[in-house]
């Protein structure tokens, strides 16, 4: 395997910073750029001391295009991954705009400074949200046609559209397009974890936060689905297995010839939220008390990966438990109750 310079836009948010760690642990050599309209800047100085170098860091909008295409003409790069962007379902709805454009420009800005630059290789964040309200579970990767109920899963749609034809027509470029499942979980060592700015709209924050005392009790968003225990089914898979899911995939796309990979990235199996609420508090020791309250709009009642093509193509699984993403939760919210620093 090769070493490779690579860019890691969001490099400071939740995926990006797990994934920084684990490619510097795998040789790789890593740039950073974050806008930090949605991380820390305090995030950086655990990242060097959890991997014992020195990160450069460039803190601009990709949707700069002077600044990306600066960028590229100073530093040369192997490989992208694209984590940057905007990420809440709930206020894509409220403000689509500014989603279309960040997400989708901040995207344009990468591919145009990539070509000009001769850098060949990309792989970005998708979502499980793009197999939309009907598909089939567990999900598979050739399911079409792609859709999504929000504007935040669109971008993620459109995005997935516009590699495809840009890999089309380019000879060089080779992506992977990664569709995480529920990411949680934290670094084993609980210096670095999801810090969610404001009320946490995911679950497993939510119920960190519960437990830590810093909010009163958890609100489950339905009781009456069609499941074993009545609340909604997902499948949640530690960041740390993420991480590695895309150093996997990088190195994979780097030593082989197909130009478009998608690859679900999840462990293949449903959790519902009282399932998480009964393992975070064995993991934690704490209470998370708790009301079942209507269903959240937009909400599917159960839906999980078929990892197999990931498994069989880049030797890659999601092994950790939902114990461990709990007791690794814990670690980062009791150590950081307040999230990161200022
Ligand atoms: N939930 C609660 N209470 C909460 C928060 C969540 O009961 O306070 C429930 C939700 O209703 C859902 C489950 O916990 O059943 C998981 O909810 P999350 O918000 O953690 O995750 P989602 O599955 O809703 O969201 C994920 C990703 C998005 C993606 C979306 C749609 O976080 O990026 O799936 O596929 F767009």
């Amino acid at each position: 395997m090769s070493v490779m310079r690579v860019l890691v836009s969001g490099g400071a948010g939740y995926i990006g910073s797990h994934t920084v760690v684990r490619l510097v642990a795998a040789g790789h050599d890593v740039v950073i750029v974050d806008s930090f309209a949605n991380a820390k800047p305090t995030v950086v100085g655990r990242l060097e001391a959890l991997t014992g170098t020195d990160l450069p860091v460039h803190a601009f909008d990709l949707t700069d295009k002077d600044k990306t295409e600066r960028l590229f003409a100073t530093e040369k790069f192997d490989a992208v991954i694209h984590f940057a962007g905007l990420k809440a379902v709930g206020e894509s709805v409220q403000i689509p705009l500014d989603y279309y454009v960040n997400n989708l420009e901040s995207t344009f800005s990468l591919l145009r400074a990539m070509r000009r630059h001769g850098c060949d290789l990309l792989v970005f964040s998708s979502s499980a949200t793009v197999y939309g309200e009907v598909a089939p579970v567990p999900y598979q990767e050739d399911y079409e046609p792609l859709s999504a109920s929000s504007p935040y899963g669109r971008t993620k749609v459109m995005i997935e559209h516009v590699l495809r034809d840009v890999a089309g027509i380019d000879e060089r470029l080779k992506v992977a397009m990664l569709r995480y499942f529920n990411p949680v979980g934290a670094h084993p060592s609980g210096t670095i974890g999801e810090d969610p700015q404001g009320i946490p709209n995911n679950l497993m924050p939510f119920v960190a936060q519960v437990a830590v005392g810093r909010r009163e009790r958890l609100q489950v968003f339905g009781g009456d689905y069609p499941t074993a225990d009545g609340t909604a089914e997902r499948d949640y898979i530690h960041v740390e297995d993420l991480a590695a899911g895309h150093v996997a995939a990088l190195q994979w796309i780097a030593s082989h010839d197909r130009k478009v990979s998608t690859w679900n990235l999840g462990g293949g199996r449903g959790t519902s939220v009282l399932q998480v609420v009964a393992a975070f508090e064995k993991a934690s020791g704490m209470p998370v008390p708790y009301d079942i309250v209507g269903r959240r709009e937009g909400d599917l009642a159960a839906y999980w990966a078929d990892p197999s093509r990931a498994n069989a193509e880049l030797g890659w699984r999601a092994e950790r438990t939902i114990d461990e993403m709990c007791a690794d939760t814990w670690r980062w919210q009791r150590a950081n109750p307040d999230g990161y620093p200022d």
